[in-house]
């Protein structure tokens, strides 16, 4: 990093000599410099000697991808146990590892009859303490007519404009009956359904076997929720979808027979999309195995869906991410500390290892980012898909239309690497992460890269050769995000006979300038900056 003093115009950032990938395409040096300025893409080309700026980054041949999007991802959220992460040590994380926005879940309980107050109270667990950029979806649980018909649109007004579904969970699962009419409204109203697919009932009567059987060791989690349950679960939400004409996203997708579906779904032109994760590319099922020294160590391996079998069923998972199977890939970062009596050991409070007890999920947003990365070295995917499928894509899908992309006009959001052949590999410790968590599940993995720079609107956040994070957690915004992400051409099917939905359709969200001018006011007061998503 140095600074450059030619004439011209002056931009606030430089970067040079990079080769810039898309989801389809790279831009070699000399065309691939780009100013930025207010926080914004200004131009790019071959641009040095044209601009002056305040400040260059050199990016030495190196490429030069759009920062990363990861839009599954759980913070100060009260789940099954206490997440270990809260805006602030899991903003961190994301941008020491490449990441430069995150939609993180605002939660209905069952017993909540208004989803307004929830969003309104996760906005201020966000506020000020954001190292990158943010958005929420809604997790409904108790989707009531009134939130259907007068609350949804209401959050699409607001920007959140995607909710998740669970088929399973006692606490927070739905009927299919709820689901269905929870689609009428997300159809109409261009909202981003997500979907966890796995049967309920399947895994209750597995684990009442289990635990007569006096199973209860963390390995058994994995047992307990077997790639059927999977299988069923994902090939009746497609259904569902059919049914209703409505467009859904998949996530955390774990299994071979689950992407066949979504594959032959697809084939028939069918508005079904799907997300996995690095745990189901990198992780199998004998993590939850003892270890020699600590027979509850496999409850860092704890998530659902589990972690699967073999070696082939990794492979198929990256092949239907090159084959364009999987839309997306996110962290689905959930994490609890290990040695904590309120984070895995949760399932050791009766002194002996109930599987069922163990909070579910594993920390990963840091790791996302390279972890795709190292995909590419390894032969998997091209780099324009690695670009795809952490930045491009999950920003088309729900809406974040400033994002995911390197084009003049787009949020100045960057991810800078090393020169592979300059970068000295190493195995991954957690002492090297930024989290908050006492583990990763990703120990001892090797890396052939990691994000050199993080830059979010401009900033250069994230200088792992200079200070680590560089930013600060009163930068990120809340994003307002846009409707209809996933709509697609129409298949062939037809429907005739789909009811009319009650609720109201908002106009467009609010224009940009006014929205800015706003947000500039907020931000001056003290109050929670928004940046539009037009
Ligand atoms: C995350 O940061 C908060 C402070 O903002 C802290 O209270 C919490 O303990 C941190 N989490 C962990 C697991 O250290
Ligand atoms: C693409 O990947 C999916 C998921 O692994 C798989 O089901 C499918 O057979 C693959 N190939 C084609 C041509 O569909
Ligand atoms: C963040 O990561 C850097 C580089 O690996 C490390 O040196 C530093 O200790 C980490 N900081 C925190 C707060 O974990
Ligand atoms: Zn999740």
């Amino acid at each position: 990093m140095g600074s450059y003093t030619p004439s011209g115009p002056e931009c606030d950032l430089l970067i040079t000599n990079g080769v810039i990938v898309s989801a389809s395409d790279l831009i070699y040096p000399p065309a691939s410099d780009i100013a930025i300025k207010n926080g914004k893409i200004l131009c790019i080309g071959s641009l040095q000697g044209l601009f002056s700026a305040q400040k260059v980054v050199d990016a030495d041949g190196a490429y030069v991808t759009p920062g990363g999007v990861d839009t599954h991802v759980h913070l100060d959220q009260h789940i099954n146990g206490a997440l270990g992460d809260n805006f602030e040590n899991g903003t961190r994380s994301a941008i020491a590892g490449g990441t430069t926005s995150v939609i993180t879940f605002a939660f209905q309980q069952k017993t909540e009859e208004s989803v307004l107050p929830v969003v309104e109270a996760y906005h201020k667990k966000a506020a000020g303490l954001s190292y990158c950029d943010y958005s929420f979806h809604m997790i409904l649980t108790n989707p009531t007519k009134t939130i259907v018909e007068e609350e949804l649109p209401i959050l699409v007004e607001q920007g959140i404009t995607s909710v998740k579904l669970y088929m399973t969970y006692d606490p927070i699962k739905l009927r299919d009956r709820q689901i269905l009419d929870i689609m009428l409204a997300t159809r109409a109203l261009g909202m981003t359904t997500m979907i966890h697919a796995e049967n309920s009932d399947m895994i209750d009567l597995v684990i009442e076997q289990l635990y007569a059987q006096k199973k209860g060791d963390p390995y058994y989690h994995a047992i307990s929720r077997p790639k059927v349950a999977e299988d069923e679960a994902t090939y009746r939400a497609i259904s569902l979808a059919q049914l209703m004409d409505t467009p859904i996203l998949l996530v955390h997708i774990s299994s071979a027979v689950a992407a066949a579906h979504i594959r032959k779904a697809q084939t028939k032109l069918l508005p079904i999309h799907a997300e996995t994760c690095p745990q189901y590319l990198y992780l199998l099922k004998d993590g939850l195995r003892a270890s020699e020294h600590d027979p509850f160590s496999g409850a860092k391996c704890v998530c659902s869906p589990p972690l699967r079998d073999s070696q082939a069923d990794l492979d198929a998972l990256w092949e239907g991410i090159a084959n364009g199977t999987f839309t997306t890939v996110s962290s689905d970062h959930c994490p609890f500390s290990y040695n904590h009596p309120l984070g895995k050991q949760l399932g050791m409070a009766t002194g002996e290892s109930r599987f069922t007890d163990i909070p579910n999920g594993l920390p990963g947003v840091e790791t996302r980012v390279p972890l795709l990365y190292k995909g590419v070295q390894d032969g998997k995917i091209t780099i324009q898909k690695y670009v795809e499928v952490a930045s491009t894509n999950p920003a088309r899908l729900y809406g974040l239309s400033t994002k995911g992309t390197i084009a003049a006009g787009y949020d100045a959001d960057l991810c800078v690497w090393y020169p592979d052949a300059k970068f000295e590999s190493f195995e991954l410790q957690n002492d090297m992460l930024n989290h908050s968590i006492d583990y990763t599940p990703f120990e001892g993995v090797k890396f052939g890269n990691w994000p050199r720079y993080t830059i979010s609107r401009g900033q250069v956040v994230w200088d792992r050769d200079g200070g680590g994070v560089v930013g600060t957690k009163s930068h990120g915004k809340f994003v307002k995000r846009i409707k209809n992400g996933l709509k697609q051409p129409r298949g062939r099917f037809e429907n005739e006979w789909i009811p009319e939905y009650k609720g109201r359709i908002p106009a467009k969200p609010a224009a940009a300038a006014p929205e800015l001018a706003k947000a500039k006011e907020a931000t001056a007061a003290g109050g929670v900056g928004v940046v539009n998503g037009v």
